[in-house]
Order: C-alpha cells, then structure tokens, then sequence
C-alpha cells in the first residue's frame, strides 16, 4: 500500500487561499440552517415542533427537562450511534399510555448558496413496519423518500457535536483521545479509513500468530509489512491533519486560545529528524525486535496505536492535563471550532454545531468570544443550559426555547 499521494503544499495552499478570503467572497460557501424540527415519540416528547430562522438555537429550563434530548434527535440526522449511543429501544417513549409508538425526528433544512436558497426535509426514525413486527431498525428519509443508506445524510447535512462526557477528553487514556482525533480524519479525508482497517486487522493477526505460531517468520513478516505500510500512512495522515488544525486554529482566534496540537509517540518523534524512508525501516525492525516480548505482554509496543494527541494551551504554554476546567472547556471548543471551519471549506458548505452545555465553565468575555466564533463560521449552533442567563451575550442573534414539563416553548 503506498503512501497517501494527499499534497501537503496543495492542501496548505488551498486552506490558506480559503482563511484570507474576504467574507464577502466566501459566497461560494453554501450556508445551512435548520428551521424546523418536529420530534414524535421521541423520549419524553409525545409530539413537539419547533421552528426558527436564527444561527443559534437556545434551549433552557431545568434538570431532566429534555434539552440533551433535542441535540440527541437531531444527531440522528447523521450516520452512526447518535450523540449519547443510546440503544434504539431507550429512546422509544416510555411511560405513556396506550401502545408504544416508534420515535421520529423530522427537520426542514434550508439551504443558501449565491443568494439562492433552497430547502430539504431531512428525517429519520425507527422503520414503522418493522416496528409492527416487534424489531427496531433506525431509517432516513430525504424529501419524503427512503434512503438506502444513512451515509446518505452526510450529502446534505453535517453534524459536530460536543457534550460534557467530551470534557474528559484530555483527562482520558491516550486511546479515547486518539480515537477522537481518528475520527475527525476520516472526515476530513474518507478514503483514509482504508489505512487503519488494514492496520487493525493486521495487528490483531500478528498477536494472534505471535500466541499461536511465532515461528511462522514468513507471515509474520507479511503482517508486519502489512503493518508498516498502512501505519506510516495513518502516520502521515494524522500529522497532516494535526498540522493543519493548529496552524488553522492560529490564524482564525484572537480571545480564544491559538492551540498547538502535538503527537507523542517514539515514530512521530523519530519523524522530527529523520525522514519517512529512515523511520519506515525503523518500524520494521522494531516489529521484528519485539516479537517474544509482544508476545508475552499480549500488546504491542510500537506503532500508530500507541500515540497521545495532546494539546498545549498556548497562552499559558500548558497542556490540557494541567489546565483548569474553563480552559480545558476552551480548548475543546478551539478544536471542534476548527474541524468544523476546515470541514466548511473543503466541503463548501457549513455543518452544524451541537453544543450540550456548549457555555458551561466560560465565563463571560468567553462566552460572547464563543458566540463572534460561531457567528463568524457561518454555522447554525444549538446550545443548552440550565441558566438561560449565560446566553445573554448571543441573545440578539438567538431563538430561546424553555424546555418545561415535556413541552418546548418559545421565549
Ligand atoms: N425513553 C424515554 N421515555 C420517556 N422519557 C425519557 C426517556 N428517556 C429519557 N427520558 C426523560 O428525559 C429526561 C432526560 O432528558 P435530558 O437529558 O434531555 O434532560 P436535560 O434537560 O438535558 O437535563 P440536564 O440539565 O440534567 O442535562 C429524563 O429525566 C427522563 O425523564
Ligand atoms: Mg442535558
């Protein structure tokens, strides 16, 4: 497998072409925006709508009231588990007389483009006839037709979400970090995903063959070929990708924090001196030196797997760990915030920002600093909070719901 062809100088050109452009020529970027969102059966919903036009979407009201719970219908707007992975049958309304109904959330999306708009029904829900049959299987919907696939959505819609379980982030073990990361690569670059299927698997058949057969030299050299190759393009991609977030993230903040975002690991700190070839050919004799030991830990000792992502909070010269929980808030914020401004550019279009408690721990010059961010990304934001108080600084920009006894209402 060769490494990716991506050109680091073209792609760099590219997004800095894109940063220094005036606002008014960023026209080519196509604007999205929900306006409408009617959840049926959905949690503690029975039936609610809520319509808006406004870039931010605030929604307040106490413990339990059902805030997250708008952030998680809409998050099924998108592939994948939904923002808290919930099992599909949790979020069947329980507690309701009468028989049990499947769960929907349908969204008008509008769409502006050079002055031109137009809009989109996006849906998705539990299949109603299988529903019947007593089995849950979650589908979308696209102008009234039924998609084959919900990939499909990310065609028309893109989501980023943060939510207070994200705030550990930095204080997790490097695994969840870099799975987070990973994650955002794939998005950025799809075709990339093929690197790590071919790394896990053949890591996961080299243990194997080290527990079962470690004398097989031959197929543990193609394995381990296996591995060097894709693992010098994950390694390729994540530096790109890393390099591109904290270099995006220092042009485009001034009261948010310019992060520098770092990967530690004994082949990336290799690369800071020695070239791909060197470092390539030191992975391969690494894999070879540790096989007994692999093999009797039942882990392997080096490779993409093992690396931390970290990131320095530049104006203090700190890294996340030793941050306070405002400033950790912050950095999250500072990396989501740039993924989704590279997303925007590279697709032509914005996604949208789901923000669970997105003002928590901020406090007031962050939290406007927070809103000229989100204002100036072009990106519609939903936002919770208990305290509809700490939204005063995007008050004038914002559609403000209270979230009370099971019902949505309009301020
Ligand atoms: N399947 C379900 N059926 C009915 N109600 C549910 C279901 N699942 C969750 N709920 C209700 O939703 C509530 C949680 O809603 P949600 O997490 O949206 O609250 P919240 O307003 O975000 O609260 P907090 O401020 O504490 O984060 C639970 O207390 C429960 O009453
Ligand atoms: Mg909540």
């Amino acid at each position: 497998m060769p490494i990716p062809t991506v050109n680091q100088q073209d792609q760099k050109a590219y997004i800095q072409e894109s940063s220094q452009k005036h606002p008014q020529e960023q026209l080519e970027i196509e604007f999205v925006r929900i306006t409408k969102v009617s959840l049926s059966a959905f949690r503690n919903y029975t039936y609610e709508q809520l319509t808006f036009q406004e870039p931010f979407v605030l929604l307040s009201g106490c413990n339990g009231a059902g805030k997250t719970n708008i952030l998680e219908a809409l998050s099924y707007l998108a592939p994948g588990k939904g923002l808290r992975r919930a099992s599909l049958s949790h979020i069947i309304q329980a507690g309701k007389e009468g028989p049990q109904q499947p769960w929907a959330v349908t969204t008008s999306v509008l769409y502006s483009h050079k002055g031109k708009e137009t809009d989109r029904i996006l849906s998705s829900g539990l299949d109603p006839h299988l529903f019947l049959k007593g089995k849950e299987k979650r589908v979308g919907r696209i102008d009234g037709e039924d998609i084959k696939n919900l990939n499909d959505f990310e065609q028309h819609l893109s989501l980023f979400w943060l939510t207070p379980d994200i705030d550990r982030l930095f204080k997790e073990s490097p695994g969840v970090r870099r799975k987070f990361l990973d994650k955002l690569i794939m998005r950025w670059e799809p075709a990339a995903q093929q690197y790590w299927q071919t790394y896990e698997n053949a890591l996961r058949q080299r243990m194997f063959l080290l527990k079962t057969r470690k004398d097989d030299d031959v197929w543990l050299y193609q394995l381990e070929k296996l591995m060097v190759e894709s693992g010098m393009a994950i390694l390729h991609e994540r530096m790109q990708y890393v390099s591109l977030l904290s270099q995006t993230s220092q042009e485009q903040f001034e009261i948010f924090p310019k992060i520098e975002f770092h990967l530690k690991g004994m082949l990336e700190d290799m690369l800071v001196s020695q070239s791909y070839i060197q470092v390539e050919a030191i992975f391969y004799e690494k894999l070879k030196e540790t096989r007994e030991k692999d093999a009797i830990q039942g882990m392997t000792t080096v490779g993409p797997h093992t690396t931390n992502f970290q990131a320095l909070y530049t104006p203090k010269g700190i890294y996340a760990e030793q941050c306070s929980t405002g400033e950790v808030k912050m950095l999250l914020l500072a990396l989501v915030l740039t993924a989704a401004r590279l997303e925007s550019w590279r697709q032509g279009r914005t996604p949208l920002m789901l923000l669970d408690e997105g003002m928590s721990h901020l406090d007031k010059t962050r939290r406007q600093a927070l809103g000229e961010e989100l204002l100036s990304l072009g990106v519609q934001t939903f936002m919770t909070s208990t305290d509809e108080e700490v939204f005063s600084p995007i008050f004038s920009h914002a559609a403000r719901f209270c979230v009370k006894e099971n019902r949505v209402k309009r301020i």
